[in-house]
This record gives structure tokens, C-alpha cells and sequence, in this order.
């Protein structure tokens, strides 16, 4: 007797309807008062990013820090505990160009923290693959990501999580793609040569598995690869499309980006 074929429900697609704020300088401040809160009431670790759309809010997120009366400030101190993204392949912490550096540049060292709080992959490991799966490992062993904060790449890319990828990869050693090389060589005197060829990231199983997501898109020239992550169905080509299943995700946007 032939047996049909299991049937199985695809993942809901959830609409969402972004928060549009003015500028860039609004999108920051409220999504460093949304972390702040996070950390006031921690449960689980928080997920961060880097690049120039995560800077000023690592900026306002040292100022509203330092606006908090002594005793809040403090806890959130004394209970941060944070896990990055992605690292590339091959720096090492100390360069200056690293997610590692980037990170004691805009938040260890404005907000106080001790750099062990702050933790990322480590870029230098003699194998990237074991350290991608250490880093997995170490983010699950936490208890997963509570609040992960996302920006996009030009290629929609979040993390290093390059086309095509789909929404069950995990952490990994990647490769990067010529496009996120030229977008990210920015850091790295405008060579895009000098952009290292390979990065670690979570994946979006990681992604999809915190239980709150923060999508924070500035700049006109997002807004096409936005609206086609919130509106076209979600595909391996466009990896920020799968954002789409989360339960609990928050678009903070600009109206640049917005369109
Ligand atoms: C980079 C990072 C991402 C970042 C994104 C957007 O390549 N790996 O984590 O969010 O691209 O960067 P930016 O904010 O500089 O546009």
C-alpha cells in the first residue's frame, strides 16, 4: 500500500508594520531605550550588531546609560551579558577593523563593561569551523538570545547570513560575497580587497530562535531591499525575508528607508 506524502503546515508569515521615525538619530534613540529595558529586567542574553547603522545607537545607549539614576545603571551593568553576530575571519581582536574593536570602541568602553561581557567569535581561531561551532554552542549553553538586534545588509544579508540561506543554518564559517565586501570596506580604508573573504556568524536558527527580534534599517538606499524582505515571500535568496516567520519582530526604520 503506498503511503501519501507527510503533509506539513508552512510557518505562518506574520505582517508587519514597521515603526517609521524621522532620521537616523530618532531610530537610535529609541532602539537604545528599547536594549536599556531589555537590560533593566535581563532574562536572556541580548544578540548585537555592528556597522554604521548600529553606531549612534550604541552612542544614545551610552547617554541614556549615564541619565539613569546610580542603582539602575549599575544593574545594568553588573548583568550585561551580550553575544555578537559575527566576527570576521582572521583578525585579530586587536585590529582595529575587527567586530571585536569595533565593539570595545562603541560600547565596552563608553558604558563600562567589562570587555568579558561583550563576547563575539573569535576571529583568530586556528579553526574557524570548531570555533563557529564553540560560539553556537556558547550562545545556546546561555539559554539562546533574548532581544537580538538586526541591521541589513544591501544584499539582504542579516548577520553574515549571505544569499542563498535558509532558515534552519546554524552558526558557520562563511563566505562573504563581493557585494558585502564592497558595502563593509568602509572599515577598512575603502579596500575592498582588504575585507577579509571570510567571516563567522550565527545563522538564522539562532536568529529566528530569540524570542524578541529588533530589525533597525536606516538610509534611502535600503528601502528597496527593505520593503522586498517585509513584503515578497520568504525565500533563501533574500535572507531577511524569513524575519517574516518570527512572532515577536520589530522594524524601527527611518522614513529614508521607509521610501
Ligand atoms: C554587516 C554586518 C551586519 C550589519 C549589516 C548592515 O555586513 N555583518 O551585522 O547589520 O552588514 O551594515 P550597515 O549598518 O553598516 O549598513
Amino acid at each position: 500500500m503506498r503511503r501519501s506524502a507527510p503533509t506539513t503546515t508552512p510557518p505562518t508569515t506574520i505582517p508587519i508594520t514597521p515603526i517609521v521615525l524621522a532620521d537616523a538619530a530618532a531610530v537610535a534613540n529609541r532602539v537604545a531605550a528599547l536594549l536599556l529595558a531589555d537590560r533593566l529586567r535581563p532574562q536572556r542574553p541580548l544578540g548585537l550588531a555592528t556597522g554604521r547603522t548600529m553606531a549612534p545607537v550604541y552612542a544614545c545607549l551610552a547617554q541614556q546609560l549615564g541619565q539613569l539614576e546610580p542603582p539602575q545603571a549599575a544593574r545594568v551593568r553588573d548583568s550585561w551579558c551580550s553575544f555578537n553576530l559575527d566576527e570576521y575571519v582572521g583578525l585579530a581582536p586587536g585590529d582595529p577593523a575587527s567586530f571585536a574593536a569595533t565593539m570595545a570602541r562603541q560600547l565596552v568602553g563608553p558604558l563600562g563593561l567589562a570587555p568579558a561581557q561583550v563576547r563575539l567569535p573569535d576571529g583568530q581561531a586556528a579553526d574557524p569551523d570548531a570555533e563557529a561551532r564553540r560560539y553556537g554552542a556558547a550562545v545556546a549553553a546561555a539559554g539562546g538570545i533574548g532581544l537580538q538586534l538586526l541591521g541589513l545588509g544591501l544584499n539582504g544579508h542579516v548577520g553574515f547570513n549571505e544569499p542563498p540561506s535558509d532558515p534552519a543554518v546554524a552558526c558557520r564559517c562563511v563566505t562573504l560575497s563581493g557585494h558585502t565586501r564592497r558595502q563593509n570596506a568602509g572599515g577598512f580604508g575603502g579596500d575592498c580587497d582588504a575585507v577579509p573573504e571570510q567571516a563567522i556568524t550565527l545563522g538564522l536558527a539562532e536568529i529566528l530562535s530569540a524570542r524578541r527580534v529588533l530589525l533597525v534599517v536606516t538610509g534611502a538606499e535600503k528601502a528597496a531591499i527593505l520593503r522586498r524582505a517585509l513584503e515578497e515571500p520568504p525565500t533563501a535568496d533574500l535572507p531577511a525575508s524569513w524575519l517574516q516567520h518570527h512572532p515577536a519582530l520589530t522594524v524601527i526604520a527611518d522614513a529614508d528607508a521607509m521610501g
